[in-house]
């Protein structure tokens, strides 16, 4: 497939077939999802890319529970904002555990550039904090990452969805893994989660800024 096809091709998949897919293609993606680059090629990743259903169940409950959490304490302060939290729970967190492939990314921390150099300098905190926040490089590569991740997806007959919205869970989920002893490295925390599988047809995705609105260009 052309890489401009993979591109228009690819979108967010929140349902799928009920069809198998072969460990050698979760392997053939992450590998190339291994390929992205990273800051000072730190590859500050890894992935836990899980078939097992009790085990994804046991993701999708702590993912419930989490918003469950949040729509209760939401209520006591404002409940239709409780509801309007609840129904987008709903529908775009808990879809992933039905996903064939479950997909779970790990970062490791990253230290920007000029960081510690800034600190060192007693560099008001604004600046440092804003390198680690907004401008976080770890993010940015994890964000290449699963970028190529889903394109190498698509590239194979697959569908993938990036998703950040159950980070809140992020800690009980890796505590069900280390549990299960199956990724257990403490300087790690889950940052996405990717449903991975052959995609139901009639996924629809939302429209696009202009490049005008997005471009400028300068001679
Ligand atoms: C960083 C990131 C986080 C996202 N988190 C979620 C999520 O938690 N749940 C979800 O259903 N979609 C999630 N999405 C998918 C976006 O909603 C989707 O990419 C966007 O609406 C454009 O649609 P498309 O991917 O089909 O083109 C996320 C996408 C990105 C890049």
């Amino acid at each position: 497939m052309e890489l401009t096809d993979t591109i228009v091709k690819r979108q967010s998949i929140r349902k799928f077939k009920d069809i198998d897919v072969p460990e050698e293609d979760i392997k053939t993606i992450i590998e190339a999802a291994s390929k992205a680059p990273s800051g000072k090629n730190i590859q500050n990743w890894h992935f836990v890319a899980i078939k097992n259903k009790e085990l994804k169940e046991k993701i999708r409950e702590a993912v419930r529970v989490k918003n469950e959490e949040i729509v209760n304490r939401m209520a006591l302060v404002d409940e239709e904002k409780a509801e309007r939290f609840l129904k987008f729970a709903r529908n775009f967190t808990l879809f992933a555990a039905d996903a064939p492939v479950l997909i779970i990314v790990f970062a490791t921390d990253y230290t920007p550039s000029g960081y510690l150099e800034l600190k060192f300098l007693g560099a008001d905190e604004s600046l440092t904090d804003d390198l680690k926040g907004r401008k976080n490089p770890g993010m940015q590569s994890i964000g290449a990452a699963v970028t190529i991740l889903s394109l190498k997806a698509v590239e194979l007959g697959y569908g993938t969805c990036y998703m950040t919205s159950a980070n809140y869970a992020g800690a009980l989920i890796q505590n069900i893994l280390k549990e299960e002893e199956v990724f257990c490295k403490d300087d790690y925390y889950m940052c996405a989660m990717v449903p991975l599988g052959v995609p139901e047809e009639g996924a629809k995705s939302p429209g696009r800024k202009s490049l005008e609105e997005i471009y400028t260009f300068v001679k």
